[in-house]
């Protein structure tokens, strides 16, 4: 069979499941797939296009004969087996953030930045869910009116966390509407029926790892120093999808109608503002779909030059796996991945 020898690593996890799902779902051209994950879930069996496949533990070896790897099984994983996989001739898309602000490797969103893949050197580093879905939004803007400022919080749900943070959720609620005790194990403090403004880890200025991914990976995909960005990111308890309220200060002044426009025509995002009919994106809506979504556009007359706007994106898919997926069809599509 024609394709390339794909790896798929922490493909038993919340990520690595949405993975195997979009390469089925997009006919992605595979010769072999190798299903990789911890030693705990090495036997375990995976149905994928209709066979049935073997999850591996993964050492370096795994990745001899390997053309692509899709790696999602945490930051120190990618920090360990990434290198060995480069070393073998494969081509590695990284969703942690082992990588991501290395000069040397590319950050990439297809819809913003797909030029920098050109100059990989096989590793290639997928952007934080927030940011992506941020910046599918902003980049339209940025290249019309030119995007001073950027102030965002975000309402990002348990899938990010992974497959425990979805258990935990589930059986907290439970617990609670059942009058029972509950238990923490992967947030510090209650999830359900809470929200915690914290995500990731605190720095001595007292922001979390996750807003200074947004402030510093947004700049590096955008290629512009001179955008300005502060973020909060808050766990909500919601099982997929984040949200996003934006507000950006453009150089250039741009009416609701010109941002509804552009946004319209832009790849990857979806119009969904019709406060009038209680549309507006929700992430019920966006649970599933590729699109990011878009709504509440509305002039911020606080500042000059104001926007606000809602975005909200199913973070497993276009927040993570279908955002690596779309730089593995660029690469295949412009020859930049040498196939065995
Ligand atoms: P495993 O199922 O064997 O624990 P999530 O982000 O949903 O928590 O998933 C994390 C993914 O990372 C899972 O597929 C998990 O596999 C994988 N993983 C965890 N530790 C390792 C490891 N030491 N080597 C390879 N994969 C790992």
């Amino acid at each position: 069979m024609a394709g390339l020898n794909v790896a798929v690593v922490g493909a038993t996890g919340a990520v690595g499941q949405q993975m195997l799902k979009i390469l089925e779902e997009r006919s992605f051209p595979i010769k072999e797939i190798k299903l990789l994950a911890s030693k705990r879930s090495a036997g375990v069996k995976i149905n994928f296009m209709n066979r049935e496949c073997t999850v591996e533990e993964t050492v370096p070896d795994s990745f001899k004969g390997v053309d692509i790897a899709l790696f999602s099984a945490g930051t120190e994983i990618s920090k360990i087996f990434a290198p060995e996989a480069v070393k073998r001739g494969v081509v590695v898309i990284d969703n942690s953030n082992a990588f991501r602000m290395d000069p040397d490797v590319p950050l990439v969103v297809p819809e913003v930045n797909p030029h920098a893949l050109h100059k990989h050197k096989g590793l290639i580093s997928n952007p934080n869910c927030s940011t992506i879905q941020m910046v599918v939004a902003l980049k339209p803007i940025h290249d019309c009116f030119k995007i001073k400022r950027v102030v965002v919080s975000t309402y990002q749900a348990v899938s990010g966390t992974g497959r425990e943070a979805i258990k935990e959720l589930t059986n907290q609620s439970k617990a609670i509407l059942d009058e029972q005790e509950i238990k923490l194990s992967v947030y510090p403090h209650q999830i359900a029926f809470n929200t915690l403004p914290h995500i990731d880890v605190f720095d001595e200025e007292g922001y979390t790892r996750e807003e200074r991914k947004m402030m510093n990976e947004t700049v590096k995909i955008m290629e512009d120093n001179s955008i300005k960005v502060t973020a909060t990111t808050v766990r909500v308890p919601v099982f997929n999808a984040h949200s996003e309220s934006i507000n950006i200060q453009t150089a250039k002044k741009a009416t609701v109608k010109e941002i509804k426009d552009l946004l319209s025509r832009a790849p990857g995002v979806k119009v969904v503002d019709d406060p009038a009919n209680l549309l507006y994106p929700m992430p019920i809506l966006a649970n599933g779909k590729d699109e990011v979504l878009v709504g509440r556009i509305r002039e911020d007359n606080s500042i000059e030059n104001g926007i606000n706007m809602w975005v909200v994106a199913d973070n497993l898919r276009k927040g993570a796996a279908l955002n690596a997926i779309q730089i593995a069809e660029y690469l295949l599509n412009n020859g930049l991945i040498k196939v065995r």
